[in-house]
This record gives C-alpha cells, sequence and structure tokens, in this order.
C-alpha cells in the first residue's frame, strides 16, 4: 500500500447518520493517532473501510492505492494487505481457533499451508503475545478475557501481516505488561513496512509506538489533524481547546428526550389510579 485517500464520506447505520463529509490521507509508513471523543465516528470509520456491510455510504469515496476500495468485497480488500483489529472481538461459538487462523492464512495463498509451517508460525506468535498456544483449541474469541482477546487480534495481526493495520482500542483492557508486548509488534511491523491507523484514548501507546500524525473526529468528520504533539496535548487536556481555539463544537450525542417517557407513563398510570 502506497496510499490511502478517503474523501468526503458520509454514511449511516440502520437510518442513522453517523460521518458526515469525512476525509483523510494516510501514506505508507504512517503511524496515525486517531481520537476523538466517544460515539463520534472513529470505529465507523474503520469499519467503513473494512467493509463492515452494517454501516451505509451515502456518499464520498476512498481509494487504495488508486483504486476504488468501496467497491470492494471485504475479503478483497483483506488481501490487498488491510486488517482491523475489533474494539470489541466477537465471540464465534463453533468455530476453533485454530482452524479460523488456518483459514485466515489459506485464503491468501495458492496452495494451503503446511502443517509444519502453520504450527511453527502460531506458536512464535502465540509466544510474542504471551498467550498460552492451548488457546488454539478453544472456540474463537468465546471465554476468553478481555485482555486475552485483544492479543489475539494482535495475533492474527502477526499472522496475517497486514500493509495497513487498523486497530480499535488494541489498548483498552491490557494491563501494563501486555501494551509493552503489543506496542512492541507494532513497532516491529512498522519496521516492515505495514502502515497503522491506531484508535485509542490514551497516549500510552501512543508514546510507545512513536505516532507521527493524529487525527481528531468529531461530529462525524476529522476535524483537526497534527503531529504526535496534537494526542499529547488531547490526553493531558480533554477536547474543550477545540471550541476555544479552533471553534469547533462538539455537539453531544444524546438524542433530544421524547416527550412521553416510559417513566411518564407509569406516573400518568398511578395518578389514574
Ligand atoms: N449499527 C448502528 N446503528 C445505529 N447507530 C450506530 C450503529 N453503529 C454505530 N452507531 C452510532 O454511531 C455513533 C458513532 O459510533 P462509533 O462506534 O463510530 O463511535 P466511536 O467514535 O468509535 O466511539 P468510542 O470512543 O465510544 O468507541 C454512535 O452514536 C453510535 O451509537
Ligand atoms: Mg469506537
Amino acid at each position: 500500500m502506497e496510499n490511502l485517500t478517503i474523501e468526503n464520506i458520509s454514511c449511516e447505520a440502520e437510518g442513522t447518520p453517523i460521518l458526515k463529509d469525512c476525509s483523510l490521507e494516510i501514506n505508507k509508513g504512517d503511524c496515525v493517532a486517531l481520537l476523538g471523543p466517544n460515539g463520534h465516528g472513529k470505529s465507523t470509520l474503520l469499519n467503513i473501510l473494512m467493509g463492515n456491510p452494517r454501516y451505509k455510504v451515502t456518499s464520498g469515496k476512498a481509494t487504495l492505492d488508486g483504486e476504488d476500495l468501496l467497491s470492494m468485497e471485504v475479503d478483497e480488500r483483506s488481501k490487498k494487505g488491510l486488517f482491523m483489529a475489533f474494539q470489541n472481538p466477537p465471540d464465534v461459538p463453533g468455530v476453533v481457533t485454530m482452524d479460523f487462523f488456518r483459514g485466515m492464512i489459506n485464503a491468501r495463498l495458492e496452495k494451503p499451508v503446511s502443517l509444519l509451517k502453520f504450527y511453527k508460525e502460531t506458536t512464535a506468535a502465540y509466544e510474542k503475545v504471551d498467550l498460552d498456544s492451548e488457546m488454539a483449541s478453544r472456540h474463537l474469541n468465546e471465554g476468553y478475557s478481555g485482555g486475552e482477546k485483544k492479543r489475539n487480534e494482535i495475533l492474527q495481526m502477526l499472522l496475517v501481516k497486514p500493509k495497513l493495520a487498523l486497530l480499535d482500542e488494541i489498548d483498552s483492557g491490557l494491563d501494563v505488561d501486555a501494551l509493552k508486548i503489543i506496542a512492541d509488534v507494532i513497532n516491529e511491523m512498522k519496521e516492515n513496512g505495514t502502515t497503522f491507523i491506531i484508535v485509542s484514548h490514551y497516549d500510552r501507546l501512543y508514546d510507545l509506538v512513536n505516532v507521527n500524525k493524529t487525527a481528531i473526529i468529531v461530529n462525524g468528520k476529522v476535524a483537526l489533524e497534527g503531529d504526535a504533539s496534537l494526542a499529547k496535548r488531547i490526553s493531558k487536556e480533554g477536547y474543550s481547546f477545540l471550541e476555544k481555539e479552533y471553534d469547533i463544537k462538539i455537539e453531544k450525542n444524546e438524542k433530544k428526550a421524547n416527550d412521553v417517557s416510559i417513566g411518564s407513563c407509569a406516573v400518568k398510570q398511578v395518578i389514574a389510579k
């Protein structure tokens, strides 16, 4: 991947508009901190790039090395080198982790991976993320602790070796040692040419991986971009300076209260009795 251009993307999910004219440019070798207040569209943007069908793009475009990304199927995007680590990795009961990993690797190969190579690669990856490789025989994510799920996402990233990795709050729920382990994996992959977009609410991970760009999503669009110092500032001061210094008003997510709430109905009934 040389370049990903996101141009004026607007989208909705189940009729709710989320992204509004969102634009961002990513170049090979970037390590981007993607921040923004809760519910303003960070995960949505990553899902749109990966092709989650729950989100409907209503306008705008995204091009990967000049090709229309949004018209590609999810597996095609994955084969082009995109990978997403989920904020909340789903449990997949009935699917044995090892089978899932093998399918994931084989989908990218012409001939299926040999058992020996598969064993060596997965064992090394389990060691890197400091998880017990016995977990490979369990159902994917089922019963995993929060931190184990996050380590398991990074493990998958190690196995597929993406060109562009989208990491959605990969650091939430991780203990201090795990954070360091994951930062080491990211740094190693950065050296091997992987580009990263990393969503986090904290600067600990950003410090460990030396981000070179910051993008802030507010009200469904990238409202401000800067270098690593911008992520640092947000971590220290929060988002209020955006309004004071940049005139960016942060819309609240709460929907207007309905005229009649369940509570008021109940009160009316009590009064009627
Ligand atoms: N499938 C959906 N149906 C309806 N609304 C949705 C759906 N998915 C997301 N939203 C809404 O879109 C908004 C943006 O959500 P998103 O998950 O992108 O936020 P975020 O910036 O990642 O927040 P956080 O920091 O809390 O993870 C939220 O208000 C969310 O409730
Ligand atoms: Mg999110």
